[in-house]
């Protein structure tokens, strides 16, 4: 049996060393997604090429849906589920919060899940039912365990925002609500890294409208495995229309925040 955590945390690793090898001073935009801010760099490319070609020489049965080169089939029961930057705009502009991230679902059920932080040097690992870790340099320093207790009233918020602007602009409404009920909100740019950060404790709660699977797919493990919770409205899966993730009773504060200022309506 595969050690999928091992082998994801080898390959992660190794793109993430490419990237900060790679990463020039000004990186080049290749091109525009939803948005003309939605980017992809050369390097968003090569990072999923080599996460792809160490994939397929390990395990050449499985299937891999990748952020920048879809889904390609696979006969085994195993998908690899490949972001191969999160948080592209950091990544452009030189901000440390970007992060390499894979997940691995064994016949629809997620497994495994890294989260390679590469410019801070953590690496946040999840197996299914065994806990969740974060590695400093190598080393495990830290099993993780969600906040747990915190009140909406005294709760640091992560969320973000999407590529377009009708969107964006429901999004700021929404925010501008949910401001005055918490302590603060924080907008790192990275989904994979809000969700490890609910994790690790650095935030107590995360929601975002309109992120993708492969966004959260390996971090919503690792929040899962630290006592979060992670789901969409009304006891749905997380999914790309809302995601929510908090330990239990500030799941709910937060959804039932949330659900009233009706934030699917751009
Ligand atoms: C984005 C990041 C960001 C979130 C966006 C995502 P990308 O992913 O996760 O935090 O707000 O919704 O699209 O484009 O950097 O891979
Ligand atoms: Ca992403």
């Amino acid at each position: 049996m595969t050690d999928f955590v091992g082998l994801a945390e080898e390959i992660a690793r190794e793109a993430g060393e490419m990237l900060l090898a790679k990463r020039p001073a000004n990186p080049e935009v290749v091109q525009t997604k939803s948005s003309p801010t939605d980017v992809v760099t050369a390097l968003d490319r090569a990072s999923e090429e080599l996460i792809r070609a160490r994939i397929m020489s390990a395990r050449p049965e499985d299937r891999v849906l990748g952020e920048e080169g879809g889904d390609t089939p696979g006969s085994s029961g195993v998908r690899w589920i490949v972001d191969p930057i999160d948080g592209t705009v950091n990544f452009l502009y030189g901000l440390p919060d970007w992060a390499v991230s894979i997940a691995v679902e064994v016949d629809g059920r997620i497994v495994a899940g890294v989260v390679n932080a590469v410019p801070r040097g953590e690496m946040f690992t999840a197996a299914l039912g065994s806990g969740a870790v974060l590695k400093k340099d190598g080393l495990a320093v830290e099993r993780l365990r969600c906040n747990s207790g915190v009140p909406l009233g005294q709760a640091l918020v992560g969320t973000g925002f999407g590529y377009a602007s009708g969107r964006r602009a429901v999004q700021g409404e929404v925010v501008a609500a949910v401001l005055p009920r918490v302590r603060d909100i924080r907008r790192g740019g990275s989904c994979a890294l809000d969700l490890c950060s609910v994790a690790s404790g650095r935030l107590d709660a995360y929601y975002e409208r309109g992120v993708n699977y492969w966004d959260w797919a390996a971090a919503g493990l690792i929040a899962g495995e630290a006592g979060a919770r992670i789901g969409g409205l009304h006891g749905t899966a997380p999914n790309s229309e809302l995601t929510l993730c908090a330990s239990p009773g500030l799941f709910e504060e937060l959804h039932d925040l949330l659900v009233p200022l009706d934030p699917l309506r751009d």
